[in-house]
């Protein structure tokens, strides 16, 4: 979200260096919507895999010596559900411990979660929320265990963390006592979550296009825009409508309220879009409006004039100069028009889409990030500067893309005196499609050191081509 507080970067070419002086108001304030509304926190939730990749750990880390396995018992969560985890503790603490979409933001509200229990196991569990870093726990909830052998029991907690935490290089863990006596066996563990209590789900119908390019005619579109609204009636429709009911007779008769839907997914590809744009997406957006005004109805790309209300999913896959040119996109936004329900933006160089993300991002949850001056002037040098509200640390962030040569840069922030040190990391890759894989040797490199401010508070470094650097006062 914006951020009240800016600052002026002015740029202006000499010598060989980018000399790029940081001032402390103005400035072009970026936006946190590119984040989107993905709530879900937990990675690897169920520990589920498919035909291609098999069910796995990731996301996953033992505690206290802990042994994790996966199994798929003979007598699963659900037939959708078949793998669970059996966590062996030796004596004392046992438990598991996620990481995240490579880290949580913990914030002041409440969390709600659950996980579901097979094993006789006579004690509590606790969940937990804590820095990764310092091990200060945030919020934690004692639960009693419901657990009774043979049979899978769900156990719900609810965390609420009194501060939120400085950055979001926070886990979740579940831990029991390993030792309680009436521990029968070592207990598995299923689908466990923890997210925002106020979240809100994106419903996904099915927009009238095929991956292999095919489109319903619009005289045919009919029939599944009637399958949206019958799809949303059994959603949050009474029970005495047509699909409400036949939810209550299922075992659910509580509605679930439903404020986002979206019409199909990637309309831009495959020679979609036109389709999509002359009658699919209005026909859904009308029929869903009319019936459910409050719902917001986003399109799937937003390659396309938003009618109403209307939202849309930037959802990207580019090449490295797209993102070049998408550099100021989210500049000043404030509403949700183009907020990414899926920010995907993983098929492309690491320098193309660091191009992006630095136009329009700040990675810390209280930093001031802007940029200005106009786009001509950015390249192959792009930018953005800010402080960060509460170490009061001046940041600048900034990736090299299309160079033929190192980048020099010359950065003074205003206020920021001769002596003061910042530490500076590049992440470079000689390929420019490399990324580091689980697993596997890292093809980043990453390297971090210690820059100080000379003469007049002046920062002189280089970047090399296709590189991506944060530097940070201390
Ligand atoms: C950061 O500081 C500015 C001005 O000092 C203030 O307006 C803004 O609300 C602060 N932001 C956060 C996230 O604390
Ligand atoms: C469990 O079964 C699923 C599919 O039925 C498979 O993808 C997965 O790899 C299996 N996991 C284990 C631990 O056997
Ligand atoms: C947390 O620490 C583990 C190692 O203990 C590391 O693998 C993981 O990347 C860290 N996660 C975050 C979000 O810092
Ligand atoms: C856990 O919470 C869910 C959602 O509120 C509820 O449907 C379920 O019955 C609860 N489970 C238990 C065991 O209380
Ligand atoms: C569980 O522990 C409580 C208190 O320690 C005890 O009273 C109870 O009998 C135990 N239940 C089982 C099933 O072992
Ligand atoms: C949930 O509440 C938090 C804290 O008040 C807020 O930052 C967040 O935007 C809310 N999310 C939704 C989906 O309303
Ligand atoms: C990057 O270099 C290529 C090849 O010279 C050129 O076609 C392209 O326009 C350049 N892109 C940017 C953003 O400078
Ligand atoms: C903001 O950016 C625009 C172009 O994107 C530029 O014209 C304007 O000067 C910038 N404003 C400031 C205060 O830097
Ligand atoms: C810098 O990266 C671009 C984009 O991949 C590439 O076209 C160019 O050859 C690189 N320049 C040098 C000097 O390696």
């Amino acid at each position: 979200m914006l951020r009240k507080r800016f600052l002026l970067p002015l740029l202006a070419a000499c010598g060989a260096a980018v000399e790029i002086s940081v001032a402390s108001s103005g400035g072009n304030a970026t936006s946190g919507l590119q984040y989107g509304i993905m709530e879900e926190l937990i990675r690897n939730r169920a520990f589920q895999g498919g035909e291609k990749y098999p069910s796995n750990l990731d996301a996953w880390i033992p505690i206290d010596g802990s042994a994790l396995s996966l199994k798929n018992l003979s007598q699963p969560l659900s037939s959708a559900l078949p793998t669970s985890v059996n966590v062996k503790g030796t004596a004392g603490k046992a438990g598991l411990t996620n990481l995240g979409w490579w880290g949580i933001d913990v914030r002041e509200q409440t969390y709600t979660g659950s996980f579901y229990v097979k094993g006789a196991y006579n004690g509590t569990f606790t969940a937990s929320l804590q820095s990764n870093k310092t091990g200060e726990v945030y919020a934690s909830a004692v639960i009693v265990s419901k657990s009774a052998r043979g049979e899978w029991t769900q156990h719900n907690f609810t965390l609420t963390p009194t501060k939120a935490a400085s950055n979001t290089q926070n886990t979740f863990s579940i831990t029991f006592d390993a030792s309680v006596s009436g521990y029968l066996n070592d207990p598995h563990l299923s689908l466990i979550t923890c997210d925002p209590s106020n979240k809100s789900a994106v419903l996904a119908v099915w927009g009238g296009f095929a991956l292999n390019g095919d489109a319903i005619p619009e005289s045919e579109l009919g029939t599944y825009v009637q399958d949206a609204l019958d799809e949303l009636e059994f959603l949050t429709g009474s029970v005495d409508t047509e699909y409400g009911a036949l939810r209550a007779s299922l075992g659910h008769p509580d509605p679930w309220t439903v404020k986002y839907v979206e019409v199909g997914n990637e309309d831009n590809l495959n020679d979609g879009l036109d389709s999509y744009k002359s009658y699919r997406f209005q026909a859904f957006y009308d029929a869903i409006k009319e019936k459910y005004p409050d719902i917001t109805v986003l399109a799937s790309t937003v390659e396309i004039d938003f009618p109403g209300d209307a939202g849309g999913d930037y959802h990207l896959y580019d090449t490295p100069d797209n993102f070049v040119e998408k550099f100021n996109y989210f500049d000043h936004s404030t509403d949700a028009k183009s907020s990414g329900a899926t920010p995907a933006i993983s098929h492309s160089t690491h320098g193309g889409s660091a191009v992006s993300q630095k136009g329009s991002s700040s990675s810390a949850p209280k930093e001031t990030p802007t940029k200005s001056l106009e786009q001509h002037t950015f390249g192959p040098l792009y930018y953005v500067a800010g402080v960060d509200n509460t170490s009061n640390s001046h940041i600048f962030k900034a990736a090299v893309y299309n160079s033929t040569a190192d980048v020099p840069v010359s950065l003074t922030f205003d206020g920021v005196k001769a002596g003061t040190s910042a530490s500076l990391t590049v992440l470079t890759a000689a390929d420019p499609l490399g990324m580091n894989e689980v697993g596997a040797a890292n093809i980043v490199d990453k390297k971090t050191s210690t820059v100080t401010a000379g003469v007049n508070g002046v920062f002189d470094f280089s970047l090399p081509n296709l590189s991506v650097a944060v530097l940070k006062t201390e």
